[in-house]
């Protein structure tokens, strides 16, 4: 019978099936460097408790060294049976550093360890979530630099609504990011506790220093209840779903580009690296880049989801069931990441198109109420009067600004010479000149402010 870490009480071979259910170690193994941490951190408050010698902690501290040159160089003996990276790891350590390998599991639980792994695990992809946000921020800003001379309808309910430069329309998938990278920055400070020395669940009876390790860690304070320690993964929740919400904003911005980039629309044009072919239509350059970011959201919601499904039922304080925590947020990270660097490459490599964009369509109905407004008459008035001359125009196959003085005044009394000033779609952009706002200033100085923004929030070189 091949003897298990935890084997003393046991004396029958674990069953095949539980065995099978039990393992871990193919996905948590991914965990082995937060492990380490976590085991040089754990030694060094059993070495200020005098639990260990300082040759021992010297022992440990070259016996992981070395695990850690096995383990890239792809020899580490990872051993199925040994479950998860936590027991692989520990029983490696023994074989090499004896008896002060053995030490090493005093005063702590595989329930604080994986807690604590896992929180060092989020702290180190949010890091790299974050700086992948601010690169693809940065390329929308770039697109956004490069259109803003472009006027395109905007749309509600995807219908022709009033004329906006293109640069404030991909401004608006900007602030989005912003607010990603805020929660993701928030979850990363909740996370960023120690539970190590919380034991199984209830602590420890040997005097240990729990601050002595958060601090080798770098973390910013300890749990403050054992059970709740090993029980919490809120932080998991969290991530969670700051990356669903920012699949979520990723989703509508990749449905904004497909439309964007349609013949229909052709505000912007994919480049090769961006498209696919088709196997039997020739002239096919199909966006995958973005309906492939948009079908992903759905498993990144999923996994979300399933986390919580997992945490509702569950007593204090930890459960196996907890083990189930770790794909899914895996895998959320992995999609995100990916995700997020084939946006910025596929933004990166629009073109913008060079011939005007038709702006027909009544795009100027609202410019022209306003110009009534301007000149008193009441708004509600004059969305009729404009109504009217809507339908008129509609009927002949016109636009507004196609009707003469005297047509318009024979439904909007109070029209001058002056309107058709109003209703040039170029004009009316200028014209939206308020905070916020779409005018080409409004527009050139909200670049600039998140320039700025992109400068002071730029992750340090990782
Ligand atoms: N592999 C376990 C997990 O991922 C580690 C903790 C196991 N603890 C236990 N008592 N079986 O949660």
């Amino acid at each position: 019978m091949s003897r298990k870490l935890w084997g003393g009480a046991f004396r029958e071979e674990t069953g095949k099936a539980l065995a099978k259910l039990s393992v871990s170690i193919g996905f948590d193994r991914r965990l082995h460097r937060e492990d380490i941490a976590g085991t040089r951190a754990h030694a060094r408050t059993l070495r200020a408790a005098r639990l260990l010698s300082a040759g021992d902690l010297r022992k440990i501290d070259r016996a992981l060294d070395v695990i850690e040159k096995e383990i890239a160089a792809g020899k580490f003996p990872w051993r199925e049976a040994d479950e998860d990276v936590h027991l692989n790891l520990e029983r490696r350590l023994i074989e090499i550093a004896g008896v002060a390998g053995e030490r090493i599991h005093a005063g702590r639980s595989r329930n604080d360890q994986v807690a604590l792994d896992l929180r060092l695990h989020v702290l180190g992809s949010i890091g790299d979530v974050d700086s992948r946000v601010h690169a693809l921020a940065a390329a929308l800003v770039g697109l956004a630099s490069r259109t803003t001379d472009v006027i395109v309808p905007a749309y509600t309910h995807l219908r022709r609504a009033q004329p906006i430069l293109l640069a404030h329309a991909v401004l608006a998938h900007v602030e989005p990011l912003r607010r990603d990278r805020e929660r993701l920055a928030d979850a990363r400070r909740r996370t960023a506790i120690s539970p190590l020395g919380s034991g199984a669940c209830a602590g420890t009876t040997l005097r240990l220093d729990r601050t002595i390790a958060a601090r080798a860690l770098g973390l910013r304070g300890i749990t403050l209840n054992s059970l709740d320690a090993v029980a919490d993964r809120d932080f998991v929740v969290e991530t969670e779903a700051a990356l669903a919400l920012l699949m979520a904003h990723l989703s509508r911005l990749s449905e904004d580009l497909v439309l964007w980039t349609s013949d229909e629309f052709a505000f912007l044009q994919l480049s090769d690296r961006s498209t696919t072919g088709s196997s039997m239509m020739p002239q096919k350059k199909n966006p995958d880049a973005f309906e492939l970011v948009r079908g992903k959201s759905g498993r990144v919601f999923g996994h979300l989801l399933a986390m919580l499904t997992v945490l509702k039922g569950l007593p204090l304080a930890y459960n196996r069931d907890l083990q189930e925590d770790k794909e899914g947020l895996f895998d959320a990270l992995d999609t995100v990441r990916l995700a997020l660097d084939a946006m910025r490459e596929a933004v990166e490599g629009l073109r913008v198109r060079s011939g005007p964009v038709d702006l027909g369509g009544g795009l100027n109905a609202t410019d022209f109420a306003e110009y009534l407004v301007r000149r008193g008459v009441p708004f509600r008035r004059a969305h009729r009067q404009v109504g009217e001359l809507v339908a008129v125009a509609r009927k002949r196959g016109v636009e507004l600004q196609s009707l003469t003085l005297a047509e318009l005044r024979a439904a909007a009394p109070r029209v001058g010479p002056d309107v058709f000033r109003a209703l040039d779609p170029v004009r009316a952009v200028a014209a939206r000149d308020v905070a916020g706002g779409t005018a080409p200033r409004r527009v050139r100085s909200a670049i600039r402010e998140v320039q700025r923004y992109l400068k002071r929030t730029r992750p340090k070189r990782r």
